[in-house]
């Protein structure tokens, strides 16, 4: 359904994005996690047709993002990061201006709006201006209209940031439910969602994909440290000292004691040097009551934070001087020296890629 290949993209001297591959396949969840700057919101205007690449060509339903913006846009819903909204409009007088301006046809714009306001909860919102909605009603009238034309793809750049923990998980569900029916890309930099809604992740940074893969093959294929739980009755230093001599035990964490004589400590080992039998007999040989001890895999999150710390510092060295931008006819050049600064706000979802359009035919 949308495949990459070699994609880049700077800003001035910056690459945002660098040689960046990858396929998405029908009905696939695909989680872009990264940190701010990581690339995941220029890579999602890239494939919404907001800017070309610089080089590298990018595909949606076998539509060029340049040569078919059209046909792109039309099988394609975003969300962006801001989603530019009307304040002094309702949600629904908004809806049917977002039907409109997506070509679906006019005798079904007021069905269409309907049901995505029931699919995202906002029946009860209809008459409301849109200004005068909570954070998580906007992020709700944001998804209803990137759905409004029923694209088979959905791009939602941050879908949850800046919700309250309950509003998240409504959204979350939302997305879950919406999987159902489209191929969707989210970015986030939250990593318990990505294993909550995503199929696989792919994850960015400084503008390169450093892993891709399922949540679960992404945990598997990095070589990484285990935990070992353990709960003790006796002196936690003593237990420490002597735990740290057992072979395969890389280090040694007290944590403050519970209560009473029980003391919990967390030992580093590699997957393989198990010092599993070792621990136990150490400690029962010096004298210790072992009360627990449980092992805790590599999680998620050891994998990322473990990735980001690999590519930090070996960007951009050793690469070729970046190749001149081609502004091609039409296309947008500002961001390319706009120094930083967005565009300015409503212009993206709903008026700019039919104003770019124009430009482009012009
Ligand atoms: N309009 C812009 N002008 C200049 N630099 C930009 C612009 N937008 C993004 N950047 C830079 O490009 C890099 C990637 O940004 P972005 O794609 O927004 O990352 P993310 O969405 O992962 O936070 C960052 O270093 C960011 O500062
Ligand atoms: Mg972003």
């Amino acid at each position: 359904m949308i495949e990459v290949e070699g994609i880049s993209k700077r800003y001035g001297d910056l690459y945002a994005i660098r040689d960046l591959s990858f396929s998405v396949e029908k009905g696939d969840v695909v989680g872009f996690l990264g940190p701010n700057g990581a690339g995941k919101t220029t890579t999602m205007r890239i494939l919404t047709c907001f800017f070309p690449p610089a080089e590298g060509k990018a595909r949606v339903a076998g539509y060029d993002v340049f040569d078919d913006s059209l046909e792109v846009r039309r099988r394609i819903g975003y969300l962006p990061e801001n989603p530019p909204l009307y304040s002094d409009m309702t949600v629904r007088g908004y809806l049917r201006f977002a039907a409109k301006i997506r070509d679906v046809p006019s005798r079904q714009v007021t069905k269409r709006v309907s049901e995505v306001m029931g699919r995202c909860g906002l029946e009860k919102m209809d008459e409301r201006l849109i200004g005068h909605l909570s954070k998580g009603y906007r992020q709700r009238v944001g998804l209803a209209q990137a759905l409004v034309h029923d694209p088979p793809v959905l791009i939602l750049d941050e879908p949850t940031r800046g919700l309250d923990p309950a509003q998240i998980i409504e959204v979350r569900e939302l997305m879950r439910s919406l999987s159902q029916e489209h191929t969707i890309i989210l970015s986030t930099h939250i990593l318990p969602e990505v294993s909550q809604v995503c199929k696989s992740v792919a994850i960015l940074s400084n503008g390169r994909i450093v892993a891709s893969g399922t949540p679960e093959n992404l945990q598997a294929g990095v070589e990484a440290v285990c935990h070992l739980d353990l709960q003790i009755s006796g002196s936690m230093s003593g237990a420490a000292e002597l735990l740290s001599k057992v072979s395969g035990v890389l280090s040694v964490r007290t944590d403050p004691a519970p209560e009473g004589a029980v003391a919990a400590l967390t030992l580093d080992y590699l997957p393989e040097e198990d010092p599993r039998q070792e621990v136990a007999r150490a400690l029962v040989n010096a004298g210790f009551g072992l009360l627990e001890m449980s092992t805790r895999g590599v999680s998620l999150e050891d994998v990322y934070l473990r990735l980001l710390k690999s590519s930090a510092g070996r960007e951009w060295a050793g690469g070729e001087p970046p190749i001149e931008e081609s502004l091609q006819s039409g296309s947008t050049g500002e961001e390319a020296v706009s120094g930083g600064e967005e565009l300015p706000e409503a212009d993206e979802a709903v008026s700019g890629p039919v104003a770019r359009e124009a430009e482009v035919k012009a």
